[in-house]
């Protein structure tokens, strides 16, 4: 697992952005994993803005987000979907049916899951993923476990999860359950980016890149990927 540090917020878009753009220069219809939270803003921010230079398409890409709330309705401010929409997918030219987010509101969760793997499948799997780090070292809703999780799956969050996420929301309750992507899920993608910024997330860094592989701290399991970076910024790599 590589590991590389950045001075500026600005510095870390950027390069997460060249790591899209390769990809999608290389393979026009690429394959890619999204997700959401404050740490990949930035980087869609720039991928809009290549986008409206004329630098990238997204006419021919497929995109599958990690995870998504149960029971939020899917144009609630707050659901994933409307975070997608409002921070990269109405900006750019991806045709709607190219888009994934699983649907918290499935009335059989198992089946819902069980197609979304069968879907992320059929396209040839994941390119590039992208992914955050939650506090507690999750990936995904992927929270500390006695073991790493498979395929998509309905999670119940943990209190720290509820606890960093509720900030968003305002005048609702957070919702208990949500549905992502598993470990071996993710795993199964050819490359993966993880970005992590701000000191709170120092110590999930830390045991990230040197704790023990467990699924204690999720994100662990990414050192046995063979094509995976951190993304830091000197205060998330503050304990290394
Ligand atoms: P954040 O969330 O980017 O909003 O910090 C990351 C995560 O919980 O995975």
């Amino acid at each position: 697992m590589e590991i590389k540090i950045f001075e500026t917020e600005e510095a870390l878009a950027n390069y997460a952005a060249d790591l899209f753009e390769e990809t999608i220069l290389r393979k026009p219809d690429c394959v890619l994993g999204l997700a959401t939270g404050a740490s990949p803003e930035p980087t869609y921010a720039e991928l809009v803005r290549r986008y409206t230079q004329g630098r990238i398409s997204f006419a021919q890409v497929t995109t599958f987000n990690l995870d998504e709330y149960c029971g939020l309705p899917r144009d609630d401010k707050n659901s994933y979907y409307s975070f997608m929409q409002a921070h990269l997918f109405s900006h750019i030219d991806i045709p709607a049916d190219h888009i994934h987010i699983e649907n918290g509101n499935a009335e059989d969760y198992e089946e819902e899951a069980k197609a979304y793997d069968a879907q992320i499948l059929a396209s040839g799997g994941i390119d590039l993923q992208l992914l955050g780090i939650g506090t507690n070292g999750h990936i995904g809703f992927n929270e500390p476990a006695d073991a790493f999780t498979e395929h998509t799956f309905r999670i119940k969050l943990s209190d720290s999860t509820i606890a960093a996420n509720s900030r968003y929301f305002t005048d609702s309750k957070i919702p208990e359950y949500a549905l992502t992507m598993g470990v071996a899920g993710i795993m199964m993608a050819k490359k993966i980016v993880l970005i992590a910024t701000g000191s709170k997330k120092a110590q999930a860094i830390k045991d990230t890149a040197s704790g023990p592989i467990s699924p204690r701290c999720p994100a662990s399991v990414l050192r046995l990927h063979r094509d995976a970076v951190l993304l830091l910024d000197r205060e998330a790599a503050s304990l290394l």
